[in-house]
């Protein structure tokens, strides 16, 4: 082996604290590597590096699974977290003209009503914060931003919480069954609204997305379909995961708590902070489509390599004390949604949830404290906890 640190993500108390281990590897070398022996980039500027070279393509997440066909397989062949260009470049350009600062700003009031109806239902002396209120209201924005009838928002919000189930570390077969019922599920229901888009077009990102034309071309009806099926999935646990990380965070942290509640115009850089501090995704793969150099170490083709967000995010050489969670921050710089041309497409409308949701929540719970200290899932992709208990009153 070469003189890179080893980066045991199969140790159960690397999750519960990943920091000091992520620190040591990184002060060694900006690369790791795992105990499997594949490469991890943990300092901003490698992490970069890999996520805005052309060189580097979309991992396959399923084939490791044993996924290779069936609606799994073919609903992941169509989104864009597996495509490469050129076919990513076209799916990418559609989705933006439909998807624009524009439509997501219109969804503010929105946002507003729906959080506030959420923050007004957390009553009781002790209450789950993920059940109650993370988990809940990314699915309600998603159904509002797609024009889903309010009859259907249960529905609706059980195949859309079953997606994130592709991304389970492991694939127990009652799972991927679980998977595979919520995407035939949402096959049909999605067909069904786009037909109805199609005969009442309205205001909503749907009819945008049908709608949405660059140079003669259109996605395709079962384009539509993955596309919706992608914003869902890429949309909802990562949401859930800043909204429990945040609510977290800053009960944890009496002057930050204090600072925001006085001063609401600080929400854009507590969510930035936010998601800085505790990248709510871990990170992304990339396969290397030839042999290459990466900061002194060969990498061959079709090797992978992950990108470590958590470790980028901590990097001093990025950010001055980055161990310390301090919301006057500037904000803007992280790498919690990624780089390049798979930027997430989705941050703005995450950052507006987070800017609507912590200070409301902070404001009408002034008394709101942990009634447990909460537990980081271990093996989870998309950093969460099984519930953040608090009391009330
Ligand atoms: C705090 C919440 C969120 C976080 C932390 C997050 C994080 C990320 C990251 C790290 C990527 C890059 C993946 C890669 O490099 O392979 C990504 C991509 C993506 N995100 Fe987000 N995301 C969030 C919310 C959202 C929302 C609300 C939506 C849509 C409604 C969304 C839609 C997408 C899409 C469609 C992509 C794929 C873009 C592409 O491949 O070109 N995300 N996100």
């Amino acid at each position: 082996m070469d003189h890179l640190a080893v980066v045991d993500l199969t140790d159960p108390a690397f999750w519960s604290n990943p920091y000091p281990v992520l620190a040591e590897a990184r002060n060694r070398h900006p690369l790791a590597r795992g105990v499997d022996g594949g490469l991890i980039a943990l300092s901003f500027d490698a992490v970069e590096s890999v996520l805005r070279d052309p060189r580097f393509l979309t991992t396959d997440l399923l084939a490791p699974r044993g996924i290779t066909e069936g609606p799994i397989a073919d609903w992941w062949g169509q989104v864009m977290f597996s495509a490469n260009p050129p076919e990513h470049t076209r799916l990418r350009r559609l989705v933006s003209r439909a998807f624009t600062p524009r439509a997501v700003e219109s969804l503010r009031p929105s946002v507003v009503d729906i959080t506030e109806e959420l923050v007004t239902g957390l009553v009781g002396d002790t209450v789950d914060l993920v059940a109650g209120f993370a988990h809940e209201l990314p699915i309600r924005v998603m159904a509002t931003m797609l024009g889903v009838p309010a009859g259907d928002h249960r529905r609706f919000a059980a195949w859309t919480a079953d997606l994130g189930l592709v991304f389970s570390s492991v694939h127990a077969p009652e799972l991927m069954s679980r998977l595979e019922a919520a995407i035939t599920g949402l096959n049909g229901y999605v067909a069904e609204l786009i037909a109805d888009r199609r005969a009442h077009p309205g205001e909503d990102l749907l009819s945008g997305l049908i709608a949405a034309e660059a140079d003669g071309d259109v996605l395709s009806e079962a384009e539509l379909v993955a596309m919706v099926e992608n914003l869902l999935f890429a949309g909802h646990d990562t949401t859930r995961s800043m909204l429990m990380i945040g609510a977290a965070l800053l009960l944890t942290h009496r002057d930050q708590r204090a600072l925001l509640s006085g001063t609401p115009d600080l929400a854009a850089q507590a969510v930035d902070e936010i998601l800085r501090f505790e990248a709510p995704v871990l990170g992304s793969g990339r396969d290397a489509a030839e042999s290459l150099d990466l900061f002194g170490v060969p990498v061959e083709a079709g090797e992978t390599v992950t990108t470590m967000s958590l470790a980028a995010n901590r990097d001093p050489a990025a950010f001055d004390d980055p161990d310390r969670f301090d919301i006057r921050r500037l904000g803007g710089k992280l790498m919690s949604f990624g780089q390049g041309i798979h930027y997430c497409l989705g941050a703005a409308l995450a950052r507006l949830e987070g800017q609507v949701a912590f200070p409301m929540l902070l404001e009408r719970h002034p008394h709101m404290e942990l009634a447990a200290e909460p537990e980081w899932v271990p093996y989870a992709s998309i950093r969460r906890f099984e519930q953040l208990m608090v009391t009330i009153a």
